[in-house]
């Protein structure tokens, strides 16, 4: 069933586990991801942004995502990640993503402030939950180099920004980046301990492939209620291709696919989803 962004992260906020956010852009991906949530019975949120257009037409793809979510018997949340402008954002809504990230975290902080705020004065209304990011979570690079400018997110100004733009959850950039690692990642507790401490609303974990499973679960632990995954998915269906490659792309596809499923199951335990799927929160 299609399920709502901000309930879920409270439910996961309260019992201290995150939603996996799987990013997805074609068939495999999709069905893979599903095929782990409901093997796992574990809420899901599947997700599509702009780095994914050149691959897969979003506008029909969205067709796919938001049937599957319907007929799922689990909660399954449609999102638009690393909404670039307000007019990305609402198309990705209007063609049935019903939670969206405004991410202006490349902007200065009043200009993301601004922006953020439009996204969600749009959307609340709609019933639409607003992620935002403060700080920025640095694109694939190598990670050295995106270590020595690396903007983490500021605790001093975390709640104000919060309180300013109503967002109903923030991404945090606590030493990650997107993409590959070229040497092994370390979180800064330190920060996401501070923002945690200032901050009530759900926090979020972008660029989850890669950081060692004790680092993901401890960012959980401190209050990481939803992780972004996408890169490892794109690692497991390369290294199922690459096993089967000698067979027909009929029978490769399949097993693309499970290598997927695998790779999402294991992440759903690294985040303690598994089994939270009928969890209620009451008084909501
Ligand atoms: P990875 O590709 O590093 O898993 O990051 C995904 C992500 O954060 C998408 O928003």
């Amino acid at each position: 069933m299609l399920a709502d962004v901000r309930y879920w992260e409270k439910i996961a906020q309260k019992n201290h586990f995150a939603i996996p956010h799987f990013n997805v852009w074609n068939v495999e991906m999709l069905e893979g991801v599903m095929d782990a949530c409901e093997q796992e019975n574990s809420p899901v949120i599947i997700s599509f942004g702009t780095g994914f257009i050149h691959n897969t037409i979003f506008e029909e793809y969205a067709g796919m995502m938001v049937s599957m979510a319907k007929h799922s018997s689990l909660p399954v949340i449609t999102h638009w990640d690393h909404g670039r402008s307000f007019d990305i954002v609402k198309n990705g809504y209007d063609y049935g993503m019903n939670s969206v990230m405004r991410d202006a975290s490349q902007l200065s902080f009043e200009e993301n402030v601004a922006e953020t705020k439009k996204v969600v004065e749009y959307f609340h209304p709609l019933n639409v939950g607003v992620e935002a990011e403060l700080g920025h979570v640095a694109d694939p690079n190598k990670y050295e180099k995106a270590m020595e400018n690396y903007k983490y997110t500021d605790p001093s100004i975390a709640k104000k920004f919060v309180d300013q733009t109503h967002c109903d959850s923030l991404a945090v950039a606590i030493g990650q980046v997107h993409g590959v690692y070229t040497s092994k990642p370390s979180l800064n507790f330190d920060v996401l301990e501070k923002v945690s401490n200032v901050v009530s609303v759900p926090l979020v974990l972008h660029g989850a492939s890669g950081i060692p499973d004790d680092q993901v679960s401890k960012a959980v632990s401190m209050g990481i209620c939803k992780v972004n995954i996408h890169t490892d998915l794109g690692i497991a269906a390369m290294k199922a291709f690459n096993k089967h490659r000698d067979q027909l792309y009929l029978e490769v596809q399949k097993y693309v696919r499970e290598g997927i499923k695998d790779e999402a199951v294991h992440k759903i335990h690294v985040l303690g989803s598994q089994s939270k799927a009928e969890l209620k929160l009451d008084n909501y």
